[in-house]
């Protein structure tokens, strides 16, 4: 068995997975990568030296330290696996020198262009392949409402600048998209705007900002808008406290062995500490309606963030249909929930999956040519999947290209512990930005993961 490089090695890493017996075992996985960028940014303009525990040090959150960093914001990692931040209060970023790089990230890219527009410097941020290719218009649209300019590439793509503006202000805003990073990209800029900030969301999105800026000591309150949807209002000029806190394990990461200890008969695999944000737990309702065996327990709360233990117990599961309006509360589980909708008896629909085409990778065509090239028969129909699962192992024995993409490189390795024959994958390395030890955790509940010559 080959060794797991560490992070921070360079280059294609090819990896192969393989049947395996049984998964069992207790484990945690990394930090939520959603509060760490949250906890990061919002410790960086608070009063004080705020300390974070469990952070995430995949490499999307390690850039958002750089360019926090960058803008004059004092972040240090301790020898004892904590962070500390000493925040420069709201309004006190100075201009970086450097053109802030945010690799893969698109919460990064976003969240980051949010906070430096309502402070009067201008910003350069840059991606990977991938980021460059990813919209940025969607965040701009309502910056340049609140007084920003941006001059970016043609279609509103990194490279860009960030012009911030000296006298921002406060905008109420409806998001055209379903977005958590649009929301907050427009409370992190309105925190230095004066007055009253309201974001209108259709249908709710995962609410770490608000919860996170709330924890800080600003006032934000949200109240339901038509069906399913919120009304989020930050006040402006806000005075936030360094506090310190401790980030949950990722849902999003959990998803992982949660799907593979779901597909495996026999297995028992418990995920300790996960993030229970009723706005990020579609997943577990989905697989729990596919007939998955979860239970939820010792329940408590991280700040203001519930937390869990999730325990699964393997065996058959059957088709299911996914309404449009769960999407936003399972967006980045769609790639596994493929792998088990193949492993299912019927034929499974997952709805309203638009906004799956502008993610780290066009994750619709790539769940689709991979489950494709594995012997699965899928269809895309409009923005809609159709799954053919016949209750029996997939045939496996293909090579996927992830596409600079950590949660299909992710998926169709948990694919290839239940397929007939191996699945292969080109480049696991993107694996490094949101769940740097999955290799290692995996292989110690049992699967069988190797890095090929
Ligand atoms: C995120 C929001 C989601 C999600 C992403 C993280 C966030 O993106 O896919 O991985 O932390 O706000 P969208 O806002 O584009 O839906």
């Amino acid at each position: 068995m080959g060794e797991w490089p560490t992070p921070g090695s360079v280059g294609m890493i090819p990896l192969v997975s393989r049947r395996s017996g049984t998964l069992a075992g207790r484990c945690r996985v990394p930090g939520d990568k959603s509060i760490s960028h949250r906890a990061l940014m919002t410790a960086a303009i608070a009063i004080g030296r705020t300390t974070i525990e469990g952070l995430l040090e995949g490499e999307d959150v390690l850039r958002t330290a750089d360019a926090l960093s960058a803008l004059g914001v004092g972040v240090r990692r301790h020898d004892d696996g904590r962070w500390s931040v000493d925040g420069v209060g709201v309004g006190g970023l100075v201009e970086p020198s450097t053109i802030l790089d945010m690799g893969n990230s698109g919460t990064g890219a976003r969240l980051m262009m949010g906070l430096v527009s309502t402070h009067a410097f201008n910003t350069h941020f840059t991606g990977d392949a991938s980021l460059v290719k990813r919209p940025m218009a969607r965040v701009a649209r309502p910056l340049e409402r609140m007084g920003a300019s941006i001059l970016a590439r043609s279609g509103c793509r990194l490279p860009l600048a960030v012009m911030g503006t000296a006298e921002p202000v406060p905008i109420e805003y409806e998001l055209p998209v379903a977005s958590a990073q649009v929301k907050s990209a427009i409370l992190y800029a309105a925190l230095n705007a004066p007055g009253e900030t309201i974001v209108i969301e259709p249908q709710a999105t995962r609410d770490h900002s608000e919860l996170m800026l709330k924890y800080f000591g600003a006032t934000v309150a949200s109240e339901p808008f038509g069906t399913g949807g919120r009304t989020v209002r930050l006040t402006g000029l806000a005075e936030l406290q360094a506090r310190d806190l401790r980030v949950p394990s990722d849902i999003s990461s959990a998803a992982f062995p949660l799907v593979a200890a779901a597909i495996t008969e026999g297995a028992h695999v418990t995920l300790e500490a996960v993030g229970t944000n009723p706005l990020r737990i579609g997943i577990v309702d989905t697989l729990r309606e596919m007939g998955a065996a979860i239970r939820i327990e010792n329940e408590r709360r991280f700040g203001e963030e519930p937390v869990a233990d999730i325990a699964v117990k393997g065996g058959a599961l059957r088709a299911v249909d996914v309404p449009a309006n769960r999407a936003p509360r399972m967006i980045d589980e769609y790639p596994v929930l493929a792998v088990a909708a193949a492993c299912a008896s019927g034929t499974s629909r997952f709805r309203g999956l638009g906004e799956l085409r502008v993610k780290e990778s066009d994750r619709l065509s790539a769940i689709a040519d991979g489950l494709a090239r594995c012997g699965v028969d899928v269809e895309v129909s409009g923005d809609d999947l159709m799954i053919e699962g016949t209750g029996r192992p997939p045939r496996g024995a293909a090579t996927i290209a992830t596409h600079l993409d950590h949660r299909i490189a992710m998926a169709f390795l948990v694919l290839g512990l239940v397929s007939q024959e191996p699945v292969a994958i080109d480049d696991g390395s993107p694996i490094q930005t949101s769940f740097p030890d999955f290799v290692p955790l995996m292989r110690a509940l049992g699967a069988a993961i190797e890095t090929r010559a």
